[in-house]
């Protein structure tokens, strides 16, 4: 059954509807996605599945199976089409139709079990009138081997394949929310800069603290682009707890992974040269951002973004990491890194101009144990406890799990400060539930 009027494109694990017209208010992330194919096509029925999603592989014992080996293979699971006849059916862009997609991409079949083969589909719909999506998800369960069936035992193995199911799918989607599409790509060149590119020159300087830095330009052998960067060597001993630099990577990631946006992107390089010097404990390369002012001196309703949301934004990320060092000259207002474009540079290379915006520096004071910081405390704009959050903000921390966290920070703090990091989530989410159930809705959720 092919629509042959109906297009469309794999993206990422999304088979994009071409239609510029249906739900697409519910599902900014497949918009996001799906716009560069509108002019493919329109002509949609709109009963049909906005999208659908390959369901993802099962780890753990699934390996490969076809009709012609009488046992699993020892290679990685793979996908097995039943629409096919059982052939394996690679993970690739389907050639015909969406609607064909569909029926090729919606079933898949795993063997989660040995001795069962379980067939999942999903489908997400959406009623544009009253503002509904529906999400549904399906599993077929049957014994293989000529083993005899235990009704019991396949049923809970498809409960088993929905629950996995439902939970890839939420995460896949969440990590599809965090940024939109454009960002995301200038993210990657600019952290690729700062963690591949070639030290040009560098510029020293020691703070207060005696702590040495140094804004360097750094250059990607391939592209040729470049960017300033702030490059922070480890110290022993971490000033304390006041001087941990690779905190600074660590918080630019929680800060994407809550959809802020307004930590400059940082990585930690092991060891490293810089100025002609060897600093074998490496260091942070933070971006250095051009046109860099206090933000203090820039009247809030010129900062972009709604000032409540920004100060808010910044406590739950300063509870989360307990960076007690957020005094006021750590909020600027300088070019974002990934909010811009390129220009046409005269010399070259083309150079990015970012938009002015509201940003956060210096991270590194974040996880010292001997930090109280809540949302109780007043900030450094005077505008007291934060008792309102974004709407964007409140909902990406219900997704901040021990998976999604252990992936982005992983390697910049331990196990049991993750723990702690997902205990305070915990605390900011019930701080902010009561207040909704005690105040309503709008008076504190800031769409
Ligand atoms: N990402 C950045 N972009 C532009 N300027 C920055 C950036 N990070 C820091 N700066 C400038 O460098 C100064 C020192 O940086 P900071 O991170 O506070 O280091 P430290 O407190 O360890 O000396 C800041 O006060 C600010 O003027
Ligand atoms: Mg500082």
């Amino acid at each position: 059954m092919l629509q042959s009027s109906v297009r469309h494109r794999k993206v990422s694990d999304i088979y994009c509807r071409v239609d510029s017209t249906s739900c697409l208010k519910l599902t900014r992330a497949v918009r996001n996605r799906c716009k560069k194919y509108e002019h493919l096509g329109s002509d949609v029925d709109h009963s049909q599945p906005l999208f659908t999603t390959e369901l993802p592989k099962f780890e753990g014992w699934a390996p490969a199976w076809s009709p012609s080996q009488s046992a699993p293979a020892a290679e990685s699971a793979q996908r097995i089409n039943v629409e096919s006849g059982l052939d394996l059916s690679p993970p690739s862009v389907p050639k015909t139709s969406f609607s064909d997609a569909r029926e090729h991409a919606l079933e898949q079949c795993y063997i989660t079990h040995p001795g069962s083969l379980t067939c999942s589909s999903a489908s997400v719909t959406c009623d544009e009138r009253s503002g509904t999506i529906m999400l549904s998800l399906k599993a077929s369960v049957r014994s293989t081997e000529g083993k005899k069936a235990n009704r019991l035992e396949l049923e809970e193995l498809g409960w088993l394949a929905l629950k996995l199911a439902a939970e890839e799918r939420a995460a896949a989607l969440n990590q599809q929310m965090i940024l939109p599409c454009e960002h995301d790509e200038r993210h990657r060149q600019v952290l690729n800069m700062l963690k591949n590119g070639v030290v040009l020159d560098a510029t020293k300087s020691v703070n207060s603290f005696g702590h040495v830095s140094y804004v360097v330009t750094l250059e990607d052998q391939v592209s040729k682009q470049r960017c300033q960067a702030l490059f922070k060597p480890a110290i022993e001993g971490d000033g304390e707890g006041w001087h941990r630099v690779p905190i600074e990577a660590a918080a630019y990631h929680l800060n994407l992974l809550l959809g802020m946006d307004c930590v400059p992107p940082a990585v930690f390089r092991s060891a490293c040269d810089v100025d002609w010097q060897h600093f074998d404990r490496g260091g942070a390369f933070i971006y250095w951002c051009s046109a860099a002012t206090g933000l203090s001196k820039v009247p809030p309703r010129e900062w972009g973004c709604h000032p409540d949301v920004m100060l808010s934004d910044t406590r739950i990320l300063d509870v989360l990491i307990q960076n007690s060092d957020r005094h006021e000259g750590h909020f600027m207002w300088a070019e974002h890194w990934a909010k811009g474009a390129y220009k046409a540079g005269r010399v070259s290379h083309d150079a990015w101009r970012g938009r002015m915006h509201p940003i956060l520096i210096d991270q590194a004071a974040g996880f010292r144990p001997e930090a109280f910081v809540s949302l109780e405390h007043e900030n450094a704009f005077g505008s007291g406890p934060t008792n309102t959050i974004s709407s964007k903000t409140y909902m990406r921390l219900r997704f901040l799990d021990l998976p999604a966290v252990t992936a982005a920070l992983g390697e910049y703090i331990s196990p049991e400060e993750i723990r702690s990091l997902l205990r305070r989530k915990d605390e900011i989410l019930h701080h902010f539930d009561t207040l909704v159930g005690t105040k309503g809705y709008h008076q504190v959720v800031l769409e």
